[in-house]
């Protein structure tokens, strides 16, 4: 590792001395400058005064958050707090934390990628246009949408917890993988129901997303966006259960066993295969490969929406799917044949196709069942609509993720298995409804998934 002195001289009094380890390996770069030859490096940046006394007080006060960013590129280029922690008088965000009290600095605990859109106007507009923007915060946002999800929670119908407790779990749920919109107390700062969040955060000043989900503050390290665990504190468990398919693939068995030794840290758009032997979750969603280039897009390379009740090609503001798929495929071509490429996919639109083909039989029962005013008010004391749930929501995802992703156990045992069974399962409640004219007096159901 590379060893960087770099003197800070503060009006000649103190002399600050960082001593950094380059997050890069010694190894040519493309795009970023070649430091290999360099021994020591000595920057008399322009950081103001200001700049200075954030990072000398903080490294005392919260030497967490300054060992971290001094690892960081940035801090090797000279973005400190002062760029993305200081804010106009005039913005909503604007407080003042205890080291700047009385100055006219202004701060903010909040950084919305309009900050970071200064310097990377490129990925932030990918971003925005992705589903981990405004569609990510959007059911947690909309009330309608967020009571029929969580009917339980639905004002007054909650088994009588006090109003103050109601959104807890939406809170601590929803709230840190989807976002929110952030509410201000009367000093500026962020109500504690409201922040931190997840991946769709809306912030006071009209930014939207959350960069640090994948990009871990302080140290911002593309080497830990790449790996597959960036990914998973969202993209687990029994609805989507993705890392879970990633480490069962062939890709992820191939990342477990010797990922160790694969090269994190190329410069975007070289890291290319050799660096790594199989894809992570970012090579086939977001980086440059062959001829593709980064995107922070997440939604342009997919052909199916396999999250919600139908599979259905992805089409307005889920994207497009036929361009998708055609993007898809160039990642895959990279290292697989077009053969082996297309009979992946082929398969992988039929188990989409049989999902669809059980759903509308159940959706069907379910219209059925409601036309004869044979379906309970409370969807969650229904065995029939809360099977349902479990069809689309959790095996039904499973299948269809388990077959785009080769993860053969969700796609059958946890997948297509479950489907079968909470299928008849629905029918025989179907039936019997049908049959009596009336709704059967005890659940035959768990009310637990069928997991
Ligand atoms: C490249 C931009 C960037 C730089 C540079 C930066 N931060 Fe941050 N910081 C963020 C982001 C983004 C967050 C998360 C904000 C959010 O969730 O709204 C954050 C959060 C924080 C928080 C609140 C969260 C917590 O864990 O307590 C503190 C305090 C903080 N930073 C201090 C600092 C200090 C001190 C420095 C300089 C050593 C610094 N930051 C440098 C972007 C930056
Ligand atoms: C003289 C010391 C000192 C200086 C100078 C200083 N800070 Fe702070 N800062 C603190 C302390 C102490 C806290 C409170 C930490 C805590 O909440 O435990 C704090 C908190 C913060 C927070 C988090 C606020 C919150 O409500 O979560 C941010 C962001 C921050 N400082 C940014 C900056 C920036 C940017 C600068 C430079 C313009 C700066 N600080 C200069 C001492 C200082
Ligand atoms: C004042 C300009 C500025 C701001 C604001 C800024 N960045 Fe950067 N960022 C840079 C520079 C300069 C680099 C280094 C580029 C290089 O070395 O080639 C960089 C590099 C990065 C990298 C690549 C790191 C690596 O390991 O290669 C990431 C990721 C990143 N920034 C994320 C963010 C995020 C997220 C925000 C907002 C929270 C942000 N930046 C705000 C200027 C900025
Ligand atoms: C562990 C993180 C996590 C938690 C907690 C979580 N979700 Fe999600 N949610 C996700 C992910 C990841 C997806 C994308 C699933 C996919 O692609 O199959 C998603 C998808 C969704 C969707 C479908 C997409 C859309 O925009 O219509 C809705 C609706 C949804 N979640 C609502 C909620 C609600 C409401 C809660 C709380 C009751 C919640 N989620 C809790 C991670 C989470
Ligand atoms: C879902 C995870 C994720 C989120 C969220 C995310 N990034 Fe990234 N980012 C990545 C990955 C992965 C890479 C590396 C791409 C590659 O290998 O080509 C990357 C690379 C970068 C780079 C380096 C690109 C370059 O060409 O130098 C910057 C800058 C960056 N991201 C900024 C941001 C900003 C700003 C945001 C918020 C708007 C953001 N990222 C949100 C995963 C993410
Ligand atoms: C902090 C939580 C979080 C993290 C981290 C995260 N995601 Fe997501 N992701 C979500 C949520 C929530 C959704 C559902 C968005 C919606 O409602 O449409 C989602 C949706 C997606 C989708 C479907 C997008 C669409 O348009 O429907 C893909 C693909 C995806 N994520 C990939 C990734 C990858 C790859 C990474 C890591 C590099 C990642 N995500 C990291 C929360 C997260
Ligand atoms: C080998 C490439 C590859 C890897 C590795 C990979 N994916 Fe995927 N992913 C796909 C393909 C292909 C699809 C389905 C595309 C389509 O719609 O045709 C998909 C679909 C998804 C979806 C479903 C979007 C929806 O509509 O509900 C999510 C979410 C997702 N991936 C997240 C991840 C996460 C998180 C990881 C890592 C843990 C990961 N992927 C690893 C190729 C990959
Ligand atoms: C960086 C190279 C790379 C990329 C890109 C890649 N794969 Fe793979 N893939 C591999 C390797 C290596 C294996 C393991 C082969 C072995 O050792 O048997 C593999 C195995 C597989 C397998 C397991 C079946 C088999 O052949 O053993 C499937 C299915 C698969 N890949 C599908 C895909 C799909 C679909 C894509 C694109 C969405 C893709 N791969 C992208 C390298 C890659």
């Amino acid at each position: 590792m590379l060893m960087l002195k770099r003197l800070f001289s503060l009006s000649g009094l103190i002399i600050l001395s960082l001593v950094m380890t380059s997050p890069y390996g010694l190894a040519q770069q493309k795009s970023y400058p070649d430091l290999s030859k360099t021994k020591e490096l000595i920057i008399k940046r322009g950081y103001s005064k200001e700049a200075l006394q954030c990072i000398e007080c903080h490294s005392k006060k919260t030497p967490g958050i300054v060992e971290n960013w001094k690892s960081s590129r940035m801090a090797h280029a000279g973005v400190s707090c002062y760029d993305c922690h200081t804010v106009k008088k005039s913005s909503p965000m604007a407080s003042q934390c205890e080291g700047v009290k009385g100055t006219n600095i202004f701060t903010s605990p909040m950084v919305s990628p309009k900050t970071c859109a200064r310097c990377h106007p490129k990925e932030v507009e990918q971003f925005s246009k992705s589903g981990h923007a405004k569609l990510a915060s959007a059911p947690v946002e909309d009330k309608k949408k967020f009571q029929v999800l969580m009917y339980s929670l639905e004002a007054g119908k909650f088994a009588g917890a006090p109003d103050s407790l109601r959104n807890a779990a939406r809170q601590s749920g929803c709230q840190m993988c989807h976002g929110s919109t952030v509410k201000l107390n009367a000093d500026n700062k962020p109500t504690d129901d409201s922040w931190p969040g997840g991946i769709g955060m809306r912030y006071p000043d009209g930014g939207i997303g959350n960069c640090v989900v994948c990009h871990n503050r302080h140290g911002f390290k593309v080497s830990e966006a790449r790996k597959p665990e960036s990914c998973a504190k969202c993209h687990l468990g029994p609805d989507h259960p993705d890392i879970e398919i990633y480490y069962e693939s062939h890709h992820g068995q191939l990342f477990l066993t010797e990922g160790e030794e694969w090269r994190w840290d190329s410069a975007p758009d070289t890291w290319e295969p050799g660096d790594y032997k199989a894809p992570t979750c970012a090579v086939c969603h977001m980086s440059g490969i062959g001829e593709l280039s980064t995107t922070h897009n997440i939604s342009e390379r997919l052909k199916w929406d396999l999250m919600h009740p139908k599979s259905v090609v992805r089409s307005g503001e889920r994207g497009n799917g036929e361009k998708g798929r055609k993007l898809m495929v160039k990642v895959c071509t990279n290292c697989h044949s077009s053969t082996h490429t297309r009979n992946h996919f082929a398969k992988l639109d039929r188990s989409a196709q049989l999902y669809n083909f059980y759903q509308g039989k159940a959706a069907k029962m379910l219209a059925d069942l409601k036309a004869k005013n044979l379906l309970k008010q409370d969807k969650w004391k229904d065995p029939i609509q809360e099977l349902y749930y479990y069809l689309w929501h959790h095996v039904g995802r499973r299948a269809r993720q388990g077959s785009a992703m080769d993860g053969p156990d969700y796609a059958h045992w946890h997948g297509f298995f479950q489907l079968f069974q909470v299928y008849k399962d629905m029918e025989d409640i179907y039936n019997y409804r049908i049959k009596n004219g009336k709704i059967e007096e005890l659940s035959p159901v768990m009310s637990s998934a069928p997991y």
